[in-house]
């Protein structure tokens, strides 16, 4: 969801030292896209995996792009797939997550919480596909792990938020978390099956505290007076996939469950984390005390981490890593350093927040997965700052360093885990429009990371961020700086760096802008898009798929989709971009008040699930949740029906390899 992070802050519908090389500056990237070819060869030789369709005969003179005929922009409430695509429904909102054999979704509403438990949750976003059986390449039945972001509770019970109870809240609960699902290609298309291992985990899922932070005074609860345990995840947002084949999923805007007392001052740490008196509207604390914070001061600190779930095994504990930091998680992108240690990228969705990455101390053998189990325990957290010149380096968070030491306020690494927010603010890490996903080059290695809009640059008389940590991102109306070149940057841009020597867990990067997200026909060149093909705002999803291709989702806000700026842009949609050329062309639209997010793809490439969430929602329904104004029956398709969101199967007529 967009607003969450941005306009809308009090309520639920808002939101070793190296050297660079000089010939490998951001503005000359020639070079590095040799010297990442090289690399990709061998790892991707290593791991047996299929030349890419960049790297094939056709070569450049029949670029990616070329394979298809871009969608127009759309009004429909439907999906619109390239010619010679087609797409089906794979699950939705309420379908059972073991197919035939679990509660069928009753278009009223009247699932009981119960009932909500053993289905899909609410609000699809990221999510991974995990071969089946464990250890397998089958590319025709997989388990599919799928985040449940938020609720939207005037469409999740039948009287929407009126009568407000204890089972209301049990289900939406129930209708938070994670689903993982079985899915199977048959004769009439991909579905859900019967499995073991299907499970949902929702807010109320029992889950351990792993890392730094585990047993630490802020953690502890009057439940769990260890603090080693919690009960739920929420606002899963981003998504992430482990080499050793667990799910990682983000907790993003999770502060909007909680609510203070209504006159008590917030903490510092509230304030940071943007916990207040009214919360986001989801009412929780009324039948579920741990939500007061009043009552429950240290709950809130229990939430906002990246929790890691084997999809494989049923009975698996999901785990909180808090080494990778609290703060609103959107996604984390996994990638593999040379020596074997594995790296995180990671990304902090509000306005003027900032980019993670995180190194482990120990490597991944991938013939020795098993050992990796809590290989995400321990290593170096890093916040990034992107200098002029297209220069970069990564800031380590490490107690005793940079300034973050007991006298100002850090008294050990696991301080800093739960206060990551502003350990950041402390040592002068850059201020970004709203980082949303990150994505590795297969090839190259380049990341690249979506920012998908911050009405508060430039607009204010802040000029920085000061290192000494008394300014925070948090009140920040920083000025344009080269990595966030657009005042009040309504459409977005999408930044791309290199890691010295290809190096993902070096600590100096070269770093360019790929893309500013625009319309070109709009009067105002400074919401222009600069690149070649189709037009499109505020990038979010972002993702490569195994042959080197970036897929780009959109999350214009509701408020937004069809006015102003976006006059010419009525829904979401997705789009592919050649990493080359900076050129995008559209490949998906979505039906009406959707956004596109998600994306995963099948190991013979010939099948691609994305996600399409909340498809009906409109400013009025946004205004009141408790009267949901449908302008979208998708994907149902019956008049009245209520919208759902949904994964979605995308393949070719021919059975072909998607963009080839
Ligand atoms: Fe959940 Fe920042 O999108
Ligand atoms: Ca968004
Ligand atoms: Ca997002």
């Amino acid at each position: 969801m967009n607003e969450f992070n941005d306009t809308y802050t009090n309520t639920r519908f808002d939101s070793e030292p190296q050297h660079h090389i000089d010939t490998l500056s951001a503005k000359s990237s020639k070079r590095r896209h040799i010297l990442g070819a090289s690399v990709s060869m061998i790892g991707l030789a290593a791991l047996g995996l299929p030349n890419p369709a960049l790297a094939s005969d056709t070569g450049r003179a029949k670029t990616v792009l070329s394979l298809f005929d871009n969608v127009p922009l759309s009004k429909l409430d439907t999906i619109t797939v390239p010619k010679g695509y087609s797409w089906q429904v794979v699950n939705a909102w309420g379908d059972a997550i073991q197919g035939l054999q679990g509660p069928v979704f009753k278009q009223d509403a009247s699932n009981s919480a119960a009932d909500q438990a053993v289905q899909s949750g609410m609000h699809h976003d990221g999510m991974s596909l995990f071969p089946y059986p464990k250890g397998s390449t089958n590319s025709s039945t997989a388990l599919l792990a799928i985040n449940h972001e938020y609720t939207d509770d005037g469409l999740l019970h039948s009287d929407g938020m009126a009568n407000w109870s204890a089972e209301k809240v049990r289900k939406s609960q129930a209708a938070h978390g994670v689903s993982v699902q079985l899915v199977q290609k048959t004769n009439t298309g991909w579905k859900t099956q019967t499995s073991t291992e299907a499970r949902r985990i929702t807010a109320y899922t029992p889950i351990d505290i792993s890392g730094p932070a585990r047993g630490h005074a802020l953690m502890k609860t009057a439940a769990d007076q260890d603090g080693v345990r919690v009960l739920g995840t929420l606002n899963n947002c981003g998504n992430g996939e482990t080499p050793w084949g667990t799910y990682l999923t983000c907790e993003e805007n999770f502060n909007g469950y909680f609510v203070t007392d209504a006159n008590a001052t917030a903490t510092a740490e509230e304030k940071r984390y943007g916990i207040n008196s009214k919360g986001f509207g989801y009412r929780w604390q009324e039948h579920d005390a741990r939500f007061n914070t009043g009552l429950h001061p240290n709950e809130a600190n229990r939430f906002g981490w990246i929790v890691e779930i084997d999809p494989y095994n049923v009975n698996a504990i999901p785990k909180k890593r808090t080494a990778l930091g609290r703060f609103k998680h959107e996604g984390a992108m996994v990638t593999q350093a040379p020596d074997g240690k594995i790296v995180v990228y990671m990304g902090d969705d509000e306005r003027n927040e900032y980019i993670y990455k995180f190194v482990t101390k120990n490597i991944h053998d991938p013939k020795q997965s098993q050992r990796s189990a809590d290989i995400l325990d321990e290593g170096t957290l890093y916040v990034a700052k992107f200098s002029k010149d297209g220069k970069g380096e990564w800031l380590p968070l490490v107690h005793g360093r940079n300034g973050l030491t007991a006298e100002n306020g850090f008294t050990s690494q696991a301080d800093i885990c739960i206060k990551t927010r502003q350990a950041a603010d402390r040592v002068g890490a850059t201020m970004m429009d709203r980082p949303e996903w990150l994505a590795v080059h297969p090839k190259t290695q380049q990341v690249y990371v979506t920012l998908t809009n911050n009405s508060r640059r430039g607009t204010g008389t802040q000029s920085a961020n000061k290192s000494d940590g008394t300014t925070t991102a948090a009140s920040a109306n920083p000025s344009v700086d080269d990595a966030n070149p657009r005042k009040e940057n309504t459409m977005g841009h999408i930044v791309r760096w290199s890691e010295f020597a290809n190096n993902p867990a070096a600590t100096l990067f070269d770093w360019d802008v790929f893309v500013l997200a625009g319309d070109r026909n709009l009067a105002d060149n400074n919401k222009h898009n600069s690149n070649k093909g189709d037009v499109f705002g505020a990038p979010d999803g972002l993702w490569f798929d195994p042959a080197g291709n970036l897929w780009v989702q959109t999350d214009i806000s509701t408020s937004a989709l069809g006015k102003g700026d976006y006059a010419n842009m009525a829904t979401n949609m997705m789009l592919v971009a050649d990493t080359e050329t900076g050129e995008l062309k559209r490949f998906l639209t979505g039906p009406l008040g959707c956004e596109i997010t998600g994306a995963a793809m099948t190991r013979d490439r010939k099948t691609l699930f994305i996600n399409v969430q909340h498809p009906g929602e409109s400013p009025s329904e946004r205004a009141d949740p408790s009267k949901p104004k449908a302008i979208s029956s998708f994907p149902d398709g019956e008049k009245g029906s209520r919208p759902r969101s949904a994964t979605i199967a995308i393949s070719r007529d021919n059975g072909g390899v998607i963009l080839s």
